[in-house]
């Protein structure tokens, strides 16, 4: 049974997966959506009450029914590379390529449902509390006096999209900022913007879980570039040399996190969170697709191998329609 990388060419990630991949015998078929009509080709008949069928991609031919998983790593959008590239065009394609592939029985990560849900930050911070972790006080206004107000109440600020990413390939990271005293925030009005009470942190915590397994990351706050000058507020910004460390996930987060994947059916999820004076670890987002080798390489912490038997793992049994539900849980191995 063959594992199906969804993702674009250039993709460090993913290498580092079939490189695990590699040695375990496991067949592994990675193709762009984006290639799809073209380089990717797919048929599928329905027969039976399913699909039968295959797809192929760079003179390797795999069959719908044999895949064990999917990882949607960083897919392009599908039928973007064909010469006359249409919204009408990538709309079947991604209809035929990712409608089939819902119809086996192949395990997802992470399911297209569940990832679409998964990036809505507001609905994140929502479940986080749900599950028992802090969340910072936040805004998302275009009221500029909602803005004026909430920056009376909490005076210290950061201001951060609320997407995360910029919209595009490879997305770009916009950073979170510091908001200044007596900001003005009348250009609030232009766009929905996310405030939030800045957590006095003494650390960034990113914490990669795969299936069930958990890798724990902590990097203390450095000093800034010039002397004097506070750290940049976004960690992937800051300048400082402090290492990425492996870190115990306390009892309490970890409980927490199960329950926001299990609620999420995430089988993958890398969050971040602030470390305050206490110890405390403040929710900040939960990335369904979050990059993990920036961790990895600091770190020497497996995840790129755990992805690797995660996807490797055999298929379970098919849950019977209207049967228990309870039994066919996504992030179970
Ligand atoms: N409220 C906050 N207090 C302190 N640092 C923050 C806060 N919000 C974000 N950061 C910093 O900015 C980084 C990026 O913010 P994050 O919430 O992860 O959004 P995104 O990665 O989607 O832009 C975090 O990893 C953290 O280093
Ligand atoms: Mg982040």
């Amino acid at each position: 049974m063959t594992v199906l990388i969804l993702t674009c060419e250039q993709d460090v990630t993913a290498d580092m997966v079939v490189a695990r991949l590699d040695g375990t015998g496991v067949p592994v078929v990675r193709l762009d959506p984006a290639d799809l009509p073209g380089g990717v080709a797919l048929s599928g008949e329905f027969v039976h009450g399913a699909f039968r069928g295959h797809l192929s991609a760079g003179g390797r031919l795999v069959t719908m029914s044999g895949l064990r998983s999917v990882w949607v790593r960083r897919p392009g959008v599908p039928a973007t590379r064909v010469a006359e590239p249409s919204a009408w065009l990538t709309e079947e394609s991604a209809q035929a390529l990712y409608g089939m592939l819902r119809s086996t029985g192949a395990r997802w990560m992470n399911h297209p449902d569940a990832a679409r849900q998964a990036r809505h930050k507001p609905w994140q911070l929502h479940l986080a509390q749900r599950c028992g972790l802090p969340v910072p006080a936040t805004l998302i206004t275009t009221f500029p006096q909602a803005a004026r107000d909430f920056a009376e109440r909490f005076p210290d600020l950061v201001v951060k999209p609320v997407s995360g990413a910029h919209p595009q390939e490879p997305p770009r990271a916009v950073p979170t900022s510091r908001v200044a005293p007596e900001t003005d925030f009348s250009a609030v009005a232009f766009g929905p913007t996310l405030l939030q009470r800045r957590v006095a942190k003494r650390a960034d915590i990113r914490l990669t879980c795969v299936g069930d397994r958990f890798f724990a990351a902590r990097k203390a706050v450095g000093q800034g570039a010039d002397p004097g000058e506070p750290e940049e507020v976004d960690v992937r910004f800051a300048t400082s040399t402090e290492p990425w460390q492996p870190v115990e996930t306390p009892q309490r987060v970890a409980a927490s996190v199960r329950d926001y994947l299990r609620e999420a059916q995430l089988a993958y999820g890398a969050f971040d969170f602030a470390e305050d004076a206490d110890g405390i670890w403040w929710f900040l987002e939960c990335n369904q697709a979050g990059q993990f080798g920036f961790v990895e390489i600091e770190t020497e912490q497996p995840i790129a191998r755990a992805v690797a038997d995660w996807l490797a793992a055999p298929v379970p049994d098919a849950a019977p329609l209207g049967g228990d539900v309870s039994k066919a849980s996504v992030t179970s191995e």
